[in-house]
């Protein structure tokens, strides 16, 4: 909960070890950076202004940089000289700057990397978009009038079409849950609308090439502080596991005819991958016994764990069973897999209270990982491929050493993650954490190239 030290465009990083010559792209993440403005602490992380961060391996060597996402309603507060949009607000500033429906676009959850088009995303607002090659901020985007309200957060790629998919949330008397379609290549589309049992947090969902499945838990939203912002997001939604949770699955070529599955109360942030077989739609995820909005600062012995666990949807019934007993989050899968049977996920760990980066192999049950120092604490690792077995590759993972009060990206080969990273390549400050990124390869980045290193 402190400030980014600084911000800056991109400058040289230092690196220790060596980076493979291969690896040419820039992988950009984003998380709050900005949480004291204006003399006060926002009361949750979620509200913090975001920070975009970079780096990049390219001919000029490894460079980094760090930007705040200046969004229209951060410019809005600015010029105000207090806060507008969240729960440290005034009620009256809070209501008024709600009227329109809009919210400030923190662009603090995850960067996307769409038609040569990058976006800072936050589950509540539209899509922020970056330049990719200054990481200045430009407006928020609706995508030709397509985005109706908001844009979450976690749009999942399914290789066999080729097409990213998302959701936004639209919440009211009863939730509509908007789904979209972003093909590689033509216009984003609106696939439709249905909704939901009843207003809650949704940050995730799954996809496969004939189904998109959404998991609502029993996490109310308490519709008065919706309304004032007392309490904060803390205690906007109120855990009520007699409710159970609700499954919705919905067919990709008729998504009017959507079904609904119950079973027992869990809750999930993050689905880890969805296919299909010839009687059922398989869903893995990293479920929680409950919900803890305080999950970043609460004791982490206290916090309840995560583990990945199955979903069977088959008939009108859903099995669930845990495939492994290790606390694990922010899981990754190859681009070719998603959306398709899968063997082997990658995920950030903890054991015992401490932090590894590690795989795990359905099959053979293999688990192979690397324990992170002491006060080191990992980011969600992002899945780089090499280009002669994608299987195969890299995972790049934001660390803060958090006694040195800097941020490395760490470098591990999938291939021996127990060997630790093969390079680190060294901000010169501390990173405020990030929750999620992306890496876009050289030959996908719309940049200048730049002239070559001395
Ligand atoms: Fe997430």
């Amino acid at each position: 909960m402190r400030n980014i030290a600084r911000t800056h465009q991109f400058e040289a990083l230092e690196v220790e070890g060596e980076i493979p010559e291969v690896l040419r792209g820039t992988l950009f993440r984003t998380g709050p950076g900005v949480f004291e403005r204006f003399g006060t602490t926002v009361h949750h992380p979620f509200e913090a202004d975001g920070v975009v961060s970079a780096v990049r391996f390219d001919t000029a060597g490894a460079r980094g940089a760090a930007r705040v996402v200046e969004s229209q309603g951060y410019l809005e507060e600015e010029e105000a000289g207090r806060y507008l949009y969240n729960s440290s607000a005034s009620l009256l500033d809070y209501l008024r700057s709600h009227k329109s429906g809009e919210m400030k676009t923190t662009g603090n959850t995850t960067t996307f990397y769409w038609q040569d088009r990058l976006f800072a995303l936050m589950e509540a607002g539209k899509p922020q978009e970056m330049d990719p090659e200054t990481l200045d901020t430009l407006d928020h985007v609706d995508l030709g009038g397509v985005i109706k309200g908001a844009f979450s957060a976690h749009p999942h790629y399914v290789s066999a079409l080729d097409t990213y998919f998302n959701f936004g949330l639209r919440y009211g008397r009863t939730m509509e849950v908007d789904l979209y379609a972003l093909p590689a290549e033509g216009a984003a589309s609106h696939l439709g609308s249905f909704e939901a049992p009843w207003n809650t947090i949704v940050h995730d969902f799954a996809a496969t090439d004939k189904h998109l499945v959404f998991i609502f838990a029993p996490a109310r939203l308490v519709i008065w502080r919706a309304l004032t912002r007392i309490g904060g997001m803390s205690k906007l939604f109120r855990w009520t596991p007699r409710m159970g949770c609700q499954i919705v699955r919905i067919p990709l070529d008729d998504p009017e005819r959507i079904e609904r599955f119950e079973l027992d109360a869990f809750w999930l942030w993050h689905t880890v991958n969805a296919f299909e077989t010839a009687s059922a739609t398989v869903v893995d995820i990293c479920a929680y016994p409950r919900l803890e909005m305080d999950f970043l600062t609460v004791d982490r012995d206290d916090a309840p764990k995560p583990h990945l666990e199955r979903l069977i949807l088959s008939g009108d019934r859903v099995e669930r069973q845990r495939l492994w007993d290790v606390a694990c989050e922010f899981p990754i899968v190859p681009d070719q897999l998603q959306g398709q049977a899968y063997d082997r996920s990658f995920f950030h760990l903890q054991r015992d209270a401490h932090f590894e980066l590690g795989a795990y192999t359905l099959s053979t049950g293999c688990e192979r990982s690397w324990p992170c120092p002491d006060g080191h604490e990992p980011s969600e690792p992002i899945f780089v491929p090499r280009r002669d077995a994608p299987l195969q590759g890299w995972l790049l993972s934001l660390v803060a050493d958090t006694k040195q009060s800097r941020s490395y990206l760490a470098i591990l080969d999938t291939e021996r993650l127990d060997d630790g990273p093969i390079a680190k390549v060294w901000f010169d400050h501390q990173i405020p954490t990030t929750f999620h990124g992306c890496w876009v390869p050289e030959s996908e980045l719309a940049v200048t190239a730049p002239a070559a290193a001395e």
